[in-house]
């Protein structure tokens, strides 16, 4: 891609970008081409899979897991397993619930927590939590680019941090409630209890102070745990949310459906305030490639036209259809060159 580029330039400017769009459009091509192109440019990039279906070790011929791998000199790839991550955010979720909750209720607490497992929003929250620690974890100077999942699935990921942040507050403010309850519950057994030594009929009552100094502890506990993952929420946020920071890309055919779902998903991002600042339209068909192509590139030039109309201001870049697949770092150069 030459430098100077649309798309160099955002990500030479940027410390994190999100690559979006359809299935099969090209994502994990564009954003392994952006982040070997600035590797070899001398930043350090961390390119990641959040979608469960991942490709990057298919692209780059060599597996790539939970753990960042070298791709290349100053490149590496990681693949968020949506899997693994629900399954230790629920252990850790269990231990501290096990931890804190009386005897009476850990059966219950096993069984929340495997109906969690597949409740709407868990795997999406968990990769979430991820993504908060790969964003909170970036060296001074790395640019992290997120390949994500097909176009739905990332604008609720990115909702999702106005989302949790809501839905943490309002847990917080029942648990300062609690937390109050408590003490004036508190105050009034010490009451009780003066009262009962004055009169001389106090029994052995340490067993509920006892009760109520546990689950004095257990409160402040569980508002730490919440405290400290909203506080990685509104982090993310923050940096999703600064267009010098942070930035989307979203990749298409040019296609009807393509065309309306791109409009539609850059509105959405727009309202999460999140920038969208550039468009790639891919698999261009190339108007000397015989009678065939040469009319689907017209059919093509209506759509792009729609889509430039729709969003004149943010810049549009067109790949050509390629005659191999891109695989390897050597497909991924060539690729990368159409990238203007
Ligand atoms: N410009 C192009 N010309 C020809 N083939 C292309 C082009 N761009 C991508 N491809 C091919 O299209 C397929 C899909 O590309 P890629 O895996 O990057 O898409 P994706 O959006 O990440 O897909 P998924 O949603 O499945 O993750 C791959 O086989 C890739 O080699
Ligand atoms: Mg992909």
């Amino acid at each position: 891609m030459p430098e100077g580029s649309v798309l160099s330039r955002l990500a030479g400017e940027r410390e994190v970008l999100f690559i979006g769009g359809k299935g099969g459009v090209g994502k994990t091509a564009v954003a392994s081409a952006l982040a070997l192109q600035q590797a070899r440019a001398g930043r350090p990039t961390l390119v990641v899979s959040t979608d469960p279906a991942h490709n990057l070790g298919h692209l780059w011929q060599r597996p790539v897991g939970d753990e960042p791998v070298e791709l290349a000199p100053l490149l590496r790839g990681l693949e968020l397993d949506p899997a693994k991550t629900t399954d230790e955010h629920l252990k850790a979720v269990r231990r501290t619930m096990e931890r804190l909750m009386p005897d009476h209720l850990q059966g219950e607490v096993g069984k929340h927590l495997e109906l969690a497992r597949d409740a709407p929003g868990t795997h999406e929250a968990a990769i979430l939590e991820r993504v908060s620690e790969v964003v909170a974890g970036r060296s001074p100077d790395e640019l992290i680019i997120f390949d994500t999942a097909p176009s739905g699935h990332t604008s609720r990921l990115l909702a999702l941090p106005e989302m949790m942040q809501a839905w943490t507050e309002g847990l917080l403010r029942r648990q300062d409630r609690s937390a109050k309850f408590g003490a004036a519950l508190r105050g009034l057994e010490g009451e009780d209890q003066r009262s009962a030594d004055i009169v001389g009929t106090s029994r052995t009552s340490v067993g509920p102070r006892k009760t109520q100094d546990r689950r004095a502890k257990r409160d402040s506990e569980i508002k730490a745990i919440l405290d400290r993952r909203q506080e990685r929420f509104r982090s993310l946020r923050t940096v999703l949310q600064d267009p010098k920071r942070a930035s989307f890309v979203i990749v298409l055919a040019a296609e009807r459906l393509p065309v309306l779902e791109t409009i539609e998903l850059e509105q959405q991002l727009r309202r999460a305030r999140m920038s969208v600042d550039a468009l790639v339209v891919n698999k261009r068909s190339p108007r000397d490639g015989g009678d065939l192509l040469a009319a689907r590139h017209l059919v093509e030039e209506g759509y792009i036209e729609q889509l430039r109309s729709a969003l004149p201001t943010v810049p549009t870049v067109e790949v050509p259809l390629l005659p191999g697949e891109v695989v390897g770092e050597e497909g991924l150069t060539s690729f990368a060159q159409h990238l203007h």
